[in-house]
């Protein structure tokens, strides 16, 4: 791990950006599936496991990859804000991420959990998951409604987080937005560096 006070970082590397994006763009197809398929109806010939396997498929490889990124990121480090930016941004970027990573990690969790105690069988991307536990409808139901509501809370912090993002790129321009961008120059030149030793 890094010790990211003796040698602060500017630019978060290709590698961050690139699983930032992947995993924002699986946990919005994550939660279009997950919102829709609760909704459809049980029957002989109904789509209803498909759709549920699809998405305990895409939730179990999400949060492989939510494990990589945090290891990425203690590994790494996170890039300081820009000189300048009010103490309370700062405070509340460090929350808020905080909270999206601590509903990165519940989710996937309480989905596997939840659905190892169910009375289905697990599938994953076609392959049936030996039963490793016995049908337990009280700790199934207490998943279910953890992963519900963190879903809920996780949705509305991703809201204010891409609200706060256009923030910066259309109120503060202060290159914030940028050093989530890909951007092939920062391996050379150091990209987002510049902008911040500008700003500072
Ligand atoms: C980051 C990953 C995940 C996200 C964002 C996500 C999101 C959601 C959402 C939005 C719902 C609908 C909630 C509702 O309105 O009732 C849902 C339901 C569900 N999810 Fe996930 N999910 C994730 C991972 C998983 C995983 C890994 C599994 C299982 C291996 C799973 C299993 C389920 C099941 C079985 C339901 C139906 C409700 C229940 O019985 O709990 N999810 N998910
Ligand atoms: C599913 C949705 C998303 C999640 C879970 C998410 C999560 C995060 C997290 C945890 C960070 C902090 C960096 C880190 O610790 O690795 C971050 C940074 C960032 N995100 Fe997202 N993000 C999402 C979607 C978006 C979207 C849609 C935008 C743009 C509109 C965006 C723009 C940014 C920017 C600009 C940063 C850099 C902030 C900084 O430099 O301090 N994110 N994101």
């Amino acid at each position: 791990m890094s010790d990211n006070s003796k040698n602060p970082i500017n630019s978060f590397n290709n590698t961050a950006i690139l699983i930032h994006w992947v995993i924002a763009f699986f946990l919005m197809v994550q939660f279009l599936i997950g919102l829709d398929m609760v909704d459809i109806p049980k029957g002989p010939d109904s789509p209803r496991p498909f759709w549920f396997n699809t998405h305990k498929s895409i939730g179990i490889i999400l949060g492989c990859l939510i494990l990589f990124r945090l290891y990425w990121r203690l590994r790494s480090g996170v890039p300081k804000s820009p000189a300048g930016t009010p103490t309370w941004e700062r405070i509340a970027a460090n929350i808020s991420h905080m909270l999206l990573y601590f509903c990165m990690i519940l989710m996937p969790i309480s989905g596997l959990v939840g659905s190892l105690f169910s009375k289905y069988d697990l599938l994953f991307i076609g392959i049936t998951i030996p039963k490793l536990f016995e049908h337990d409808p009280l700790i199934k139901e207490l998943m279910t409604n953890t992963h519900q509501w963190t879903a809920y809370i996780f949705l509305t912090i991703i809201c204010v987080h891409i609200l706060a993002a256009v923030k910066h790129l259309v109120i503060d321009c202060d290159g914030v937005f940028e050093r989530m961008m890909p951007n092939f120059t920062n391996s050379f030149n150091g990209g987002a560096k510049q902008k911040n030793e500008e700003n500072s």
